[in-house]
């Protein structure tokens, strides 16, 4: 029997539903409106449509969102120059600097700009310690996405066997310390796979859950996971265009190949994404009753 398809646009309607009703009540409740500013710089496409799917969706949810359009060669010390206007901003609640930026600018220094209070994609180290505490926090989008799939597709992460591959800062170190951790949601046994793991297949085999991160088209084949696991493909490669100049995506695993022998798995497009997308929203609404003390 082909895998049930986790349906990350079905399950991300439900919850924008459910965050707009909340921003709705805030608007007529209290008179704010959260703020978002997200920040992109350069001229990456694949960047551009997420940052534009941000705005979009924050829009459509009675966000107000701002975007803030910068030329590849701005200096870190501009960057860092808005990043604090929007720090000392009451009406900006949440800040996005999209990722990756150029070369010249040094990544980390600008995130550990932004003001934690405002930190919207939890990046910053004060949100990614206090995530590894148990601590309440920012939680970081794609991570907090998956966790939400997982459970509002009601699979059982206690006990279960979690394979990681991929050890980035943005999904794969988070997720396997979220999955780990001792509450509803974690519980899990978690192994991380990366560049350097000597025999991938040994673990992946292994995997109740596996959830791929690696930024590698079709990497995970049929004979690499076991009978029945859940699939999560965090991929979004771009294998091509259409005539109309369409962007064709896939994703880290080999969906054809996979869809057989799995037991659920997410699409791409469709799975990870619309989640990643809505998380922030959740983090934006977060943010601003935080910052008016309604919580
Ligand atoms: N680039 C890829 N994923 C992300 C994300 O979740 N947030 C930001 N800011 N940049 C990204």
């Amino acid at each position: 029997m082909p895998a049930t398809i986790i349906s990350g646009v079905a399950i991300a309607k439900t919850i924008r539903e459910e965050l707009a009703a909340d921003v709705a009540t805030l608007s007529s409740r209290h008179g704010l409106v959260p703020g978002l500013v997200t920040i992109l710089v350069g001229e990456d496409p694949a960047s551009q449509s997420y940052v534009a799917a941000k705005n979009k969706t924050a829009h459509a949810m009675g966000i107000h969102s701002e975007q803030i359009t910068l030329p590849a060669e701005t200096s870190e010390a501009e960057l860092l120059r808005i990043v604090e206007t929007c720090n000392r901003n009451p009406a900006v609640h949440g800040i996005l600097v999209q990722l990756p930026l150029p070369r010249h600018i040094n990544e980390a220094k600008v995130l550990f700009a932004i003001d934690p209070a405002k930190d919207v994609d939890g990046f910053h180290p004060v949100n990614a310690g206090k995530m590894m505490l148990g601590e309440r926090c920012f939680l970081p989008c794609t991570p907090h996405g998956i966790l939400e799939l997982l459970q509002r597709s009601g699979v059982e992460t206690s006990g279960a066997e979690v394979v990681v591959v991929g050890r980035s800062n943005i999904v794969g170190k988070p997720i396997a310390n979220l999955m780990l951790q001792k509450r509803p949601g974690g519980n899990a046994t978690v192994t991380v796979c990366h560049t350097r793991t000597r025999d991938m297949t040994a673990h992946t085999r292994r995997a109740d859950i596996l959830i791929v991160a690696a930024g590698v088209a079709r990497m995970i084949k049929a004979d690499q996971i076991k009978e029945g696991a859940v699939i999560i493909d965090v991929g979004v490669n771009r294998i091509g265009q259409t005539a109309a100049g369409k962007a064709i995506l896939a994703g880290d695993v080999d969906f054809d190949d996979v869809v057989q022998k799995a037991g659920a798995i997410t699409p791409v497009p469709g799975g990870v994404g619309p989640m990643t997308i809505t998380m922030l929203m959740k983090n934006t609404l977060q943010a601003a009753r935080q910052a008016a003390g309604i919580d």
